[in-house]
């Protein structure tokens, strides 16, 4: 890759990037990022893809979650804890349930940039530019808020800074220490699935009890005592990320220095496009979404521009076809990895090849349709012998009304009273911890058959 460099994409096709008017002002913003700090370390993204390596074998399992979008004024303490809290549980109910080691990647620190299915919105017969995330625009319907505005990734910028400030302290400084697996319930997590996760938190701390009791090494405990969290977001505003692409003197290679992994969304990854030619030069782990309109031949060419080296670890495939959808094409593609001899992790998004308008004329996902894609993924892996590697969903830790369906159930009428996503309708606590208990499940019935089989053959 020696002769990449961070600015090639703006030789390339661009889509779903905004027009900036003020030609100067947004080179003085890009002339400030980059002499700000990354926000990530090299070491750590490569930590991360060694991490992916583990689960494209099923040594390790990805858990990818957080907001939709990110909003400046939903920027608290108090949001970016619930969010790590619900992280955290819904890890421990894989790791006790399947047995497997979970790599926690939050949407998080970053996920500010949104692609849009139509460049414009109408509403009373006006007709505005589409919100594009609040690094680009505002939600607010008058023309002035839908201007794009450069300044506005500094703000960016500053946030994904002190999120992941927070979230470093939180992974490390005790809050994340398995012996508060109790505390990490929220409090309006009530219901079937809380007690059963009350009930798998007593057993865990029996277990560390006994562990303590048998004389394990303060050494050994410490890993106990901390989480290795890591951030993600779509590589979409291309500005930005140039400006916070740097060099690492490690290594001598480029590194994305926004977050740890990066992906490329379903709208954005033409072969020959510039969100395909910035995240091939840079050495993070990259996500490519995959919706049902990926073809063999685009996935052939995917693969072999952003792997070229078939690096384990360094493409994660996300495939999002919506319940009833995955039998079609998950199995096709699997074939092409297959012919190819691909190494890739594959995952699951559950949530955006299921989005309706709810007959209250809200943006919502049925709950039950995303427990269904998630079935029809493990399925898919089951028949084909091939590794379900993770799941990415957007959720967040506040008690909101956003995707109907649960245990606690939301209804249609619901909707109305806590929706309050910046884009499409996340889980929320209660219904990401019902995910997780589903997803372990799968998790678990798959691994037994298949150490069954190897044991009888
Ligand atoms: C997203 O992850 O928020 C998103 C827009 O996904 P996709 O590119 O798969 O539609
Ligand atoms: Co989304």
């Amino acid at each position: 890759m020696s002769d990449w460099t961070k600015s090639d994409w703006r030789a390339k096709p661009r889509i779903q990037m905004p027009d900036y008017t003020d030609t100067a002002a947004l080179n003085a913003v890009e002339a400030q990022l980059s002499k700000y700090p990354p926000l990530v370390f090299a070491g750590e993204a490569r930590r991360l893809k060694a991490h992916l390596a583990d689960a494209s074998r099923g040594d390790a399992f990805l858990l990818q979650g957080g907001d939709c979008a990110e909003a400046f004024d939903q920027f608290s303490a108090d949001s970016i804890r619930d969010t790590f809290k619900v992280m955290l549980q819904m890890a421990i109910v894989l790791t006790y349930g399947a047995k497997v080691p979970v790599i926690k990647v939050g949407r998080m620190a970053g996920q500010f940039a949104k692609p849009r299915s139509a460049p414009t919105e109408t509403v009373d017969g006006m007709e505005l530019p589409s919100y594009r995330g609040d690094i680009i625009n505002d939600l607010a319907f008058t023309p002035e808020s839908r201007i794009p505005n450069p300044q506005k990734m500094l703000q960016a910028y500053t946030q994904a800074a002190a999120t992941l400030n927070l979230l470093r302290a939180f992974s490390t400084g005790g809050y994340a220490d398995v012996h508060q697996v109790h505390g990490w319930t929220l409090g309006f997590t009530e219901g079937e699935k809380a007690e059963r996760y009350r009930e798998m938190a007593g057993r865990i701390s029996d277990t560390l009890d006994f562990i303590k009791a048998a004389g394990v090494t303060n050494e050994q405990a410490h890993t106990l005592e901390s989480v290795e969290f890591y951030t993600s977001h779509e590589s979409l505003l291309l500005e930005y990320e140039e400006a916070l692409t740097r060099i690492d003197s490690t290594s001598g290679k480029w590194l994305a220095g926004s977050g740890h992994m990066i992906w490329i969304g379903d709208r954005t990854r033409q072969p020959d496009g510039a969100h395909v030619e910035f995240a091939r030069g840079v050495q993070n782990p990259i996500g490519l979404k995959c919706g049902p309109s990926m073809t063999s031949e685009d996935l052939k060419l995917l693969m072999a521009k952003l792997n070229p080296e078939n690096e384990a670890g360094r493409l994660t495939l996300i495939a999002r076809f919506g319940a009833g959808s995955v039998g079609e094409h998950l199995p096709r593609l699997i074939n092409t990895v297959r012919e190819e001899g691909a190494d890739v992790v594959w995952v699951c998004d559950a949530m955006h090849g299921n989005t309706i308008k709810s007959s209250t004329g809200y943006k919502t996902r049925p709950f039950d349709s995303v427990l269904r894609e998630v079935r029809e993924f493990f399925g898919v892996h089951a028949a084909e012998g091939t590794t379900p590697g993770g799941v990415h969903f957007e959720m967040t830790g506040q008690d909101v009304t956003e995707c109907t369906g649960g245990v606690r159930a939301v209804t249609e009428e619901d909707l109305s009273d806590r929706y309050h996503t910046a884009c499409d309708p996340r889980l929320n606590a209660s219904q990401s911890l019902e995910l997780a208990f589903l997803v372990a499940e799968e998790l678990s019935n798959l691994r037994n058959t298949r150490a069954k089989a190897r044991a009888a053959g």
